[in-house]
């Protein structure tokens, strides 16, 4: 069996040191919002180059609760992709916002900027831009865009955890940044967890830190009412331990991802990675219209592989009151048909990647 993440592989390289910590933080009787939360708050910060950075429970509510901090609600609408994980735009809709889809660019998956303006009504108040599967999305043209109508920008980083753009981290080029801990991303926890990042501009700071711990300063008064989204203390203590080793795991993923490519770029349509860009390949997706078919192979031979994703979020029927039916976004539903993400991650054997490139060879040929 080759998994889609062995996270049991990376937890043998760092047992110790994560032992060695969780005892030393259960002793400490301090559990969540703790020294270990604000240390792991600042090295993010630090290492993303942002103004600053607060630890919630999830990507979700990072996304849910800037949406929230911008002031954007019922009556606003906010632009985004149909072709992401569903979070992205349940932290809209739990607003009150209407979100508005824009297709998706066919070879990086991100929003198509070109899109974008058509889209823009008075009612529009954000742009809400993936970095999908760990490339990043056209940040340059969105936030030249948003600078022009006067639009916040809250980027959902969850699967881009170091990805650059022209040496600049994604996660400090919005409003916010927000970042998912689940424990498949680049940067995962042993449970979830999540952070938002400020990009140049600290000033919601402290709003946030209040709507994560029910609109509270701490001190049992409550000029607004929040939410119950609080980082813990194991899972920050976790996290950075392996923060210290997140650029050599990002790294490895692009070896992997090369390797790939080199044996693959003949017979299927490879990842690309922009000029400029930092791809950090939470996932290493290609794209075949033989997909099914190369998908049936590798289960035989005991190699997963997943479909990220088989319905773009405006056919999804949970969403059916915006209206949408197939053909609104063609590259989004064209790019569900053909998409197949292989295994990735740190510790994957260059002996299980030329098996697998040989059996999607063979599959697509
Ligand atoms: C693109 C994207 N956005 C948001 C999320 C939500 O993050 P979480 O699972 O931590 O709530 C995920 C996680 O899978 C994601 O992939």
């Amino acid at each position: 069996m080759i998994p889609m993440v062995d996270l049991g592989k990376q937890f043998a390289g760092i047992r110790e040191e994560i032992m060695e910590m969780m005892c030393r933080i259960l002793e400490s009787s301090h559990y969540i919002l703790g020294p270990n939360v604000r240390e792991f708050e600042k090295k993010i910060a630090d290492y993303l180059k942002v103004a600053g950075a607060i630890g919630v429970a999830s990507g979700t509510d990072a996304l849910h609760l800037s949406v929230e901090v911008l002031g954007i609600g019922e009556g606003d609408e906010v632009i985004t992709t149909p072709f992401t994980f569903f979070a992205t735009v349940e932290a809209i809709v739990y607003t009150g916002a209407q979100p508005v889809f824009v297709d998706i660019d066919e070879k990086t998956f991100a929003i198509d900027c070109r899109k974008i303006e058509e889209k823009i009504t008075r009612k529009t108040k954000a742009i809400l831009p993936v970095h999908l599967f760990g490339h990043p999305a056209d940040m340059k043209t969105v936030m030249k865009i948003a600078g022009k109508h006067r639009l916040s920008v809250v980027e959902d980083c969850a699967q881009a955890f170091g990805a650059e753009i022209e040496g600049q981290k994604v996660g400090g080029f919005g409003n916010t940044g927000c970042f998912s801990f689940y424990p498949s991303k680049n940067l995962g926890a042993y449970g979830d967890g999540g952070m938002i990042t400020l990009g140049r501009d600290g000033s919601v700071s402290d709003e946030i830190r209040e709507l994560r711990n029910h609109g509270s300063k701490g001190s049992y008064i409550h000029d607004s009412v929040g939410f119950n989204s609080r980082l813990d203390e194991i899972q920050a203590g976790i996290l950075q331990i392996k923060l210290k080793r997140i650029d050599e795991y990002n790294r490895k993923r692009r070896e992997k991802a090369e390797l790939y490519s080199s044996l693959l770029s003949d017979a299927v349509t490879c990842p690309i990675e922009k000029e400029g860009c930092y791809h950090v390949y939470n996932q290493y997706t290609i794209r075949s219209r033989k997909r099914d078919e190369i998908q049936r192979r590798l289960k035989e031979e005991g190699i997963s592989s997943v479909v990220y994703y088989p319905r773009p979020l405006h056919l999804q029927k949970a969403l059916s009151y915006l209206g949408h039916r197939e053909g609104d976004f063609p590259a989004a539903e064209e790019a569900a048909k053909e998409v197949l993400s292989l295994p990735i991650y740190p510790e994957l054997e260059e002996s299980d990647i030329k098996r697998i490139a040989g059996i999607v060879r063979k599959a697509a040929g």
